[in-house]
């Protein structure tokens, strides 16, 4: 335990191995931060990696009486964090796990926990210690769907698990203000900036509105330093990142095709991107190096994908670039199929079940119906034969995905 204000304390565990982590090793360890906060209400904010999840909960028990520990505040699910949570919650049995609504059916799955352990709490809301006060706040997609951030009020204290964190395993410093002088951490935060946070920065700028306003002494992330000292420093990293792409938007049109007719609804689909002054890429994904193409993916502010249909399924290699996505991190991204076809067409069906299930913000008729009050515009575009016969509806949609990339 390391305190580090008034009553709270670090609780965490440093991963000095080459911790492999979202298709990337991290050569310089991480740490999983976990901070309990003492007071006449006891609250644990976010656990430690699943590895380490018993060690922790050992700890935890040596440290204090568990039955004494009355909230378990889990603001992202991923297992590097809320990992401990099985045991924890199997001795902690007064403890109530507070999280957002969309959390608790993951935590429930995850580690086999009944409805009853958790409470649901939304953004805004604020829950006493005591002496202290938790106020919550959603920042979606920062980094999966379910992620808020905890503020404690009285402090000026804001734990925001994956947000502000650097992936470094340094034992021997906890706060940034411990370093020596000289030592920066902005390259390292930057880094973690890109791999982490910059594939879901359309979200960026809204958790800056929320955040900015705060008093803030200490920014405590569940991964590296805890931030005491320059905070505006690391919040223009997030907001300046996150600006810069908003000059810019881009858009990835990736398409396979048999007669042409496809390659003819991308194109027409990239001039109207185009006309509106969207940065688009247009590629063949049979000519396309595959890793090229995940990282392009992964940089797109929105991806159109396009298919013919054969024997009612999708020929060439796309669909191995859509099973790819449920690892790349691109949940949230506006993203929409299409295609020409000439008997049923259900290869563009089953790309739209592929970009649902990899969590794409998928464009579908419905939502644009209820966001636009637009009833004639369909997606997935599906255009029989020659797309020139369809241009007014390819123009519609195109139109329609460029508010989204914009909104
Ligand atoms: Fe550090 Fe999204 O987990």
């Amino acid at each position: 335990m390391k305190e580090i204000a008034n009553n709270i304390y670090w609780v965490g565990k440093v991963d000095d191995r080459k911790v492999p982590f979202h298709r990337l090793i991290l050569e310089k360890g991480t740490s999983y931060n976990a901070y309990l906060i003492k007071d006449k209400k006891t609250a644990l904010i976010d656990t430690v990696d699943m590895l380490f999840g018993k060690e922790f909960t050992d700890a935890m028990a040596e440290q204090m009486d568990l039955m004494t520990l009355d909230y378990i505040v889990i603001n992202h699910t991923e297992p590097d964090h809320s990992g401990a949570l099985g045991s924890l919650a199997r001795k902690a049995l007064n403890a109530k796990i507070l999280c957002t609504a969309p959390a608790v059916y993951e935590l429930m799955e995850m580690y086999k926990l009944g409805k009853e352990r958790f409470q649901v709490v939304t953004h805004g809301e604020e829950l006493s210690l005591g002496e202290r006060t938790l106020v919550f706040y959603e920042t979606p997609f920062l980094h999966t769907e379910e992620t808020m951030v905890t503020y404690l009020k009285e402090e000026e204290i804001l734990f925001t698990c994956d947000i502000f964190s650097t992936h470094v395993a340094d034992s021997a410093h906890l706060r940034i203000s411990e370093l020596p002088e000289d030592f920066s951490i902005l390259e390292d935060y930057d880094t973690y900036y890109q791999l982490i946070m910059d594939p879901h920065r359309r979200y960026v700028l809204p958790m800056i509105d929320v955040v900015k306003p705060l008093p803030l002494k200490i920014i405590a992330p569940s991964h590296g330093y805890v931030l005491d000292k320059d905070l505006d420093t690391y919040l223009s990293v997030y907001e300046s990142h996150a600006l810069e792409s908003k000059k810019e938007i881009s858009a990835l049109i990736l398409y396979n095709t048999m007669s042409g007719n496809t390659k003819k609804m991308a194109r027409m689909l990239e001039n109207e991107l185009v006309k509106e002054g969207i940065k688009v890429e247009n590629i063949n994904t049979e000519k396309a190096d595959l890793e090229e193409i995940y990282g392009k993916i992964q940089k797109a502010d929105g991806v159109l994908f396009g298919t013919s249909t054969k024997y009612a399924d999708i020929p060439g290699n796309l669909e191995v670039i859509l099973k790819e996505l449920k690892d790349l991190e691109v949940e949230g991204k506006p993203a929409a199929a299409f295609g020409s076809y000439g008997w049923s067409g259900e290869a563009v069906e089953v790309v739209e079940d592929y970009l649902k299930a990899a969590g794409l913000r998928t464009l579908r008729s419905s939502d644009i119906i209820k966001s636009t009050g637009m009833s004639d515009i369909e997606f997935p575009l599906r255009v029989r034969f020659n797309p020139e016969n369809s241009e007014k509806e390819i123009k519609k949609a195109a139109a329609v995905f460029v508010d989204v990339l914009r909104y």
